[in-house]
């Protein structure tokens, strides 16, 4: 390992392995490896290249994308964004993908200014929702999608789902379609949340008081249906597509939800509204191995407290709800009157695999309407410890792990996952319309980042790979053996101006339409950073 331009002292082994981590003071933190000169890697990141550029040492190979056909009748659907891997053996498994929202432009073929079409809004509600896909790997690593398996099938905007606990939702027990699926989750009992975050822009939103929004995507002229029947988590068992909406946990814009069990084996779950100054919920289940009933708790911050949003608990929240479920529609509302602590929009949330502390991304929190000084650009990850490790604790504690910035290089934290070491793995989200420009510049595009825990380098952020223009890197799977990582390249050319004119073309070769798709990546680096490196 070639020593020449960097200083001996600051030159870290770490994991006993072959993989150094080399922090210099001019360009911050370098990662390096035997067969790549600093040179190189420093170069590689921050990158503003129309492709998913990856650290020296990983590859990637496509695993599924927009628009294939998953069998006769269905086809992968848009924006896929949280995975979740189910095994039916060591070489096969069952991957569930989330498709948040569609892009009308890309997917309808819908433009602003016109009159949207009742089959342009039929093709938008058949992208959204969730696949469910068998996917197995060959003798040399790779995976593919088993075309035509018998666990292939897709969830929509057209999917009937039963509302749980039971609980009538505006006099129904059902729901029509499931959209918005941003992030989610795995239980211990095998079945995968996955969760409806900016559920107002489809059917628009009604509060509390009465008023109604409108969604921007306009499905109210497809069919009216009721605002309150999304925003919830929905947990699909992954070998049958079986789905219901799971009311306890609340109604908001649900980013992820994330399930461990207490040390007397109670169910808890941690979940957050990602929305400016919203909050974060904790839910404490009542039933063995079921989220449907339970007590749901919002976090005081300033007092580390969960504050309890049961109405026979708060004489505040019996005078203005009518009973516990007006009060899991408007989570909000109660959070507010309860005095929870308004967060910097809760993203993705992830237990340690070592310590048990709960670490969540806020992702930022500006308006162009406020001073700088009040601005919250770059967003933190979040540390949350529960007093001896106990998750049924109403108390807790909260300090930050890394806090955003230029001096970080990280900005805008989003999805996170732990590997088995402990390590944690990063996308961000910095907005299109923000992205290369202002505080945004010196970051380009968004990225996938890795972060070690413990050892000198906690804390301190390294890129290893670097989205396609527009794009943002979600959806992070581990395979259980950690060879592969999948990844969901989400929105590459969304700020296209028109599907004519296009801003990327990722991950076509001939100049073509961009494609959202899962990858896969492996390699040498990979091996390395997670500890599965021999020798
Ligand atoms: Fe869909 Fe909060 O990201
Ligand atoms: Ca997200
Ligand atoms: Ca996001």
């Amino acid at each position: 390992m070639t020593m020449t331009s960097v200083n001996r002292r600051d030159f870290v082994k770490f994991l006993g392995g072959t993989l150094a981590l080399v922090p210099l003071s001019s360009c911050s933190s370098l990662l390096k490896t035997n067969s790549i000169s600093v040179k190189e890697f420093k170069d590689l990141f921050p990158n503003k290249a129309d492709d998913l550029v990856l650290a020296p040492g990983l590859k990637y190979e496509m695993l599924a994308s927009w628009g294939d056909k998953i069998n006769d009748k269905e086809t992968f659907g848009f924006n896929n964004d949280y995975t979740a891997y189910f095994p039916i053996d060591e070489n096969r498994g069952v991957l569930w993908v989330n498709h948040e929202y569609p892009d009308p432009k890309f997917v309808s073929g819908y433009e602003v200014g016109m009159a949207r079409t009742k089959a342009q809004m039929k093709k938008e509600m058949e992208s959204v929702g969730g696949s469910l896909i068998e996917i197995q790997k060959d003798t040399s690593g790779k995976w593919s999608l088993v075309k035509n398996s018998k666990y292939n099938r897709r969830l929509d905007g057209f999917t009937e789902i039963p509302i749980i606990a039971p609980r009538k939702i505006e006099g129904s027990q059902t729901a029509v379609g499931t959209f918005a699926n941003c992030a989610g989750g795995i239980t211990p009992w095998g079945t995968v949340l996955t969760c409806e975050e900016n559920y107002h822009d489809f059917y628009g939103e009604k509060l509390h008081d009465g008023k109604e929004k409108k969604g921007r995507f306009g499905w109210d002229a497809y069919k009216k249906r009721s605002p309150h029947h999304y925003g919830w988590v929905v947990e699909v068992n992954p070998f049958t597509g079986e789905a219901k909406k799971l009311t306890s946990i609340g109604r908001y814009a649900h980013e992820c939800c994330t399930v461990t069990k207490a040390k007397d084996g109670t169910i808890v779950a941690f979940s957050g509204d990602d929305k400016k100054d919203e909050f974060i919920y904790k839910f404490v289940s009542s039933k063995k191995n079921s989220l449907e009933e339970g007590e749901l708790f919002v976090g005081d911050f300033v007092n580390g407290k969960w504050l309890s949003l049961d109405i026979n608990k708060s004489e505040v929240l019996k005078k203005n709800f009518k009973d516990q479920t007006d009060i899991l529609i408007h989570c909000r509302k109660a959070g507010r009157l309860l005095g929870a602590t308004k967060m910097d929009r809760p993203e993705d949330f992830e237990i340690h695999p070592k310590t048990g502390d709960v670490y969540l991304t806020l992702t930022n929190n500006y308006s162009n309407k406020r001073p700088d000084s009040l601005n919250n650009y770059h967003g933190k990850i979040l540390k949350i410890s529960h007093p001896n490790g106990d998750y049924l604790s109403e108390s807790f504690e909260s300090s930050d792990f890394v806090v955003g910035g230029v001096e970080t290089k990280m900005s805008c934290p989003d999805n996170l996952i732990f590997d088995k070491n402990g390590n944690l793995w990063m996308t961000n989200d910095i907005s299109g319309s923000m992205m290369n420009k202002g505080p945004y510049k010196s970051f380009k595009n968004n990225g996938l980042f890795y972060i070690p825990t413990s050892g000198p380098q906690a804390g301190e952020v390294f890129q290893i790979a670097s989205a396609p223009i527009d794009a943002e890197l979600t959806g992070l799977t581990f395979t259980p053996d950690e060879k592969t990582l999948f990844l969901s390249v989400q929105h590459p050319g969304e700020k296209s101006p028109s599907a004519k004119k296009l801003s990327s073309h990722w991950p076509t070769k001939d100049n073509g339409t961009p494609r959202p798709s899962v990858v896969q990546i492996s390699g040498r680096l990979l091996d390395e950073l997670v500890g599965n490196a021999q020798g």
